[in-house]
């Protein structure tokens, strides 16, 4: 099993999840690569604290979408917390004021950042911001290396937790309203709105046809144990997961170091394998002796998440 079927072929957005520090930018970065070498025009964006993009392609790559160094179709972006946030009140502050204010007198910072500190306002605005891109038409796949798990699942809870930290804002109003005896509550309004449209915004991410989820972990009992809550998760807001990576995974133990790592892998393969073969797609990574950093070692997991040949499939622990 490969990634060659990735979807079929007309989702427009491939996500990458999982815990931290298990593969998540190196797949992502790889599989980038095998869009845009495919002759794609492809964007790999990275949403993590701690984006990696500039590090493993060995270019400069920054905040506003650039091309990446020596690859054809490939263009790459790292978006910080504080980028989303500044993003978001440049394209939701004004409106957000003007509904607030049409109640109450109150500062445009007071007002604008109480809204963005609402729980959920960063993720839904990377949905957003990626629906944006999706919708302009400038790349034909975006790759997404997301934060680790928790925030990606956040997301998905996202109307339900915006509207409960922004009910407490429309309480002010409407105690403004029922003192001065108005009938209108813009605020109101408006948040209703933006709960349509949030709700919008997940039902697209939701739908298969749009959005591949890869979920990436490793064989040991964390990895395990986080892939059946995520899998488990994931399947409560009906997501499915259509692939999962397995990395890490120790194919040759020609010392007794390996010869362990082995041994401790193999349980955890069987795990993982049996409870999640039949219901996605399985790849399994081999610990490499280097690190996955430039595009020469890019490439070759790329032709392991891809190439059929290279499929590792009797390795130990695998049915
Ligand atoms: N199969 C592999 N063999 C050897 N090294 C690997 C392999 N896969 C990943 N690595 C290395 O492991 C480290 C972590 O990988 P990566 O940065 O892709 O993880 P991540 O899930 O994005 O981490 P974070 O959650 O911190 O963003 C990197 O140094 C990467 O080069
Ligand atoms: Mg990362």
């Amino acid at each position: 099993m490969t990634l060659a079927r990735l979807g079929d072929g007309h989702q427009r957005v491939i996500m990458f999840g999982g815990k931290g520090g298990v593969g998540k930018t190196t797949f992502s970065a790889a599989t980038a690569l095998h869009y845009a070498i495919a002759g794609r025009r492809t964007l790999i964006i990275s949403s993590d604290l701690a984006p990696s993009l500039s590090d493993i392609f060995e270019t400069e790559i920054g905040p506003t979408e650039q091309p990446v160094r020596g690859v054809k179709n490939l263009w790459g972006l790292e978006i910080s917390r504080e980028e989303v946030m500044r993003r978001w009140k440049e394209k939701f502050g004004p409106e957000v004021y003007a509904a607030a204010t049409s109640l109450v007198d109150l500062g445009y910072d007071e007002v604008v950042d109480y809204v963005s500190l609402a729980p959920g306002i960063q993720e839904e605005f990377m949905l957003d911001y990626i629906l944006e891109r999706v919708r302009d038409g400038r790349h034909e796949m975006i790759v997404w290396d997301t934060a680790p798990a928790g925030d990606t699942l956040r997301l998905l809870e996202l109307p339900h937790r915006l509207f409960s930290h922004l009910k407490l804002a429309p309480r002010i109003y409407l105690q403004v309203r029922d003192n001065l005896k108005l009938d209108k509550v813009p605020f109101g309004e408006i948040i209703e709105r933006w709960g349509k449209l949030s709700g919008e915004i997940t039902n697209w991410f939701r739908n298969p046809e749009n959005v591949v989820f890869v979920l990436v972990t490793i064989p040991e009992a964390l990895g395990v144990y986080q892939s059946q809550r995520l899998v488990g998760q994931f399947a409560h807001y009906g997501l499915n997961i259509r692939h999962m990576i397995i990395n890490q995974v120790v194919l040759e133990a020609d010392c007794e170091f390996h010869r362990q790592r082995q041994a401790m892998q193999a349980p955890y393969l069987d795990l993982l394998t049996n409870e999640f073969a039949g219901r996605m797609g399985l790849v399994r990574v081999p610990a490499r002796p280097w690190e996955v950093k430039g595009v020469a070692r890019l490439r070759e997991i790329e032709q392991i998440l891809f190439d059929s040949d290279a499929d590792p499939g009797s390795l130990p622990g695998s049915t």
